[in-house]
């Protein structure tokens, strides 16, 4: 390999690197790199080297065409592969693959169409709820909505106090995997994120033995039924891990988005109006269900640019497993590498003026992301891809057209919209509104 050049960047302090300045504004820290280094540099982050790679082409080698190069597992903190067990998002190479498509199914096809009502039921009664209520912080309301939506489709819990309990032990989860001090000593955010866990896995366990005794149409179920080309199903254990996986990373982000797209539909009161009017006119064919959910092309053009401008995820970590050279730059095994999404969608060579929310960019005749592959990469992209991406839509769509057919709301005044990225992208006071029927 051509190791002459060497990588531009720097490596910051002894042991911290450049973590503190990465941890305050991720974006910031890696879009001011990007302007002075170019789409692959080097910094250290959370005591490892790091490189740090941004762009169209930098993102396609490292998703799709040289793949083989990264690990999951070996990217991602400890934290993650000790609160998330044996899951997806810590696996690599064969297991990956044989546990991607065992759990595909419970994701896409007949088996979402089946989620509709679930989905459509939960949102209904959280609308009555804010109408009573008339004024909220929408992020966590939405959080709880999108909590109830994926427990009870993902793990089989019951509506009501047994979601609240879960969702509760999800979220000292949560904060177990951003701890820095990852000691699993009781009374720490580590040791009673591990514990948990452990609770979490006492009740999935439970709702496994009754749906093998009584399956149902939830996507426990179809886990539990799923065989690969061997006629092997995923052990108690493993559906255990993979459906505590699925539901961390499928409400966190879905509430991510949803608040972003309330924040821009009540700032851009003509695309409000708009999105409106696809929604009335669909109304007029009856309600909402599962052909009309693919009749709504400028919801669609709305989504795509609330995923470019506020995507949930900023990036994705690897490990480098085989060293490799992109640019000219060498880059050794052994390194951990950042991809950045939130870089990459505010390029302004891909879309011109980058700050400015305008759906028009995704419209048949502009089509901004087309110009180059892996331009839109909010899901991820290439073989892993999100795998939750269809039920996330899905979920979205319900929600915005209710709240378009049938709701008004304004943003009130004396607080921040400033975005605070970590651990998922929101508003820095949660967006709060006055809510009425309209
Ligand atoms: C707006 C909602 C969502 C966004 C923005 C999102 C974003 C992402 C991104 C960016 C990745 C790739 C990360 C990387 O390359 O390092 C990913 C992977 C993944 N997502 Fe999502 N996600 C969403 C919803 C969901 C839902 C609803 C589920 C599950 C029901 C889910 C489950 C997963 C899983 C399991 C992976 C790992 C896939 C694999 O490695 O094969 N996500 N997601």
């Amino acid at each position: 390999m051509n190791n002459n050049q060497t990588l531009p960047g720097s490596l910051g302090l002894p042991v911290i690197g450049e973590t503190l300045s990465f941890v305050s504004n991720p974006y910031h820290f890696v879009n001011q790199r990007y302007r002075k280094y170019g789409p692959i540099f080097k910094t250290n982050l959370i005591g490892r080297p790091t490189v740090v790679m941004v762009g169209p082409k930098a993102i396609e080698f490292v998703l799709s065409s040289h793949i083989e190069h990264f690990s999951w597992r070996e990217g991602w903190p400890g934290t993650f592969k000790r609160l998330l067990g044996h899951s997806l998002f810590v696996q690599d190479g064969q297991e990956h693959r044989r546990n991607r498509r065992l759990i595909m199914p419970a994701l896409h096809g007949p088996a979402l169409a089946n989620y509709l009502d679930v989905m459509n039921n939960i949102t209904t009664s959280y609308l009555k709820k804010w109408e009573d209520k008339k004024e909220f912080t929408w992020f966590y309301e939405f959080k709880q909505l999108t909590f109830d939506i994926a427990s009870q489709l993902l793990l089989g819990t019951n509506p009501g106090e047994e979601c609240t309990r879960q969702s509760k032990l999800f979220t000292t989860l949560t904060n177990g995997l951003f701890s820095i001090n990852p000691l699993p000593i009781p009374f720490t955010k580590f040791g009673k994120a591990i514990a948990a866990r452990n609770q979490i896995i006492e009740d999935v366990r439970q709702v496994i033995q009754q749906r093998q005794q009584n399956p149902s149409k939830d996507a426990i179920s179809l886990l539990l039924a799923a065989k690969d080309e061997d006629g092997n199903s995923l052990s108690s254990t493993e559906l255990i891990d993979q459906a505590i996986l699925l539901l961390f990373a499928g409400h966190e982000t879905t509430t991510s988005m949803l608040t972003w797209l309330c924040v821009e539909l009540a700032r851009h009161p003509e695309i409000l109006q708009r999105a409106r009017e696809e929604q009335l006119k669909l109304a007029t064919k009856g309600d909402l269900n599962l052909e009309q959910l693919g009749q709504m092309p400028y919801l669609e053009q709305v989504l795509y640019e609330v995923e470019r401008l506020h995507p949930p995820v900023g990036g994705g970590f690897r490990g480098v497993v085989k060293e490799f050279e992109f640019n000219g730059f060498y880059v050794p095994a052994g390194w951990q590498l950042l991809y950045s999404i939130a870089a990459t969608h505010r390029l302004e060579e891909i879309y011109p003026e980058p700050e400015r929310f305008d759906p028009e960019r995704f419209s048949p005749q502009r089509q901004e992301h087309k110009q180059y592959p892996f331009s839109l990469i909010g899901f991820g992209g290439g073989p892993r891809v999100c795998i939750g991406v269809a039920f996330a839509k899905m979920e979205i769509k319900i929600v915005a057209a209710h709240l378009l057919r049938s709701y008004d709301w304004e943003i009130l005044p004396n607080q921040s919209l400033e975005t605070v990225r970590l651990p998922t992208n929101h508003p820095k006071d949660g967006l709060r509104v006055r809510f009425q029927p309209r």
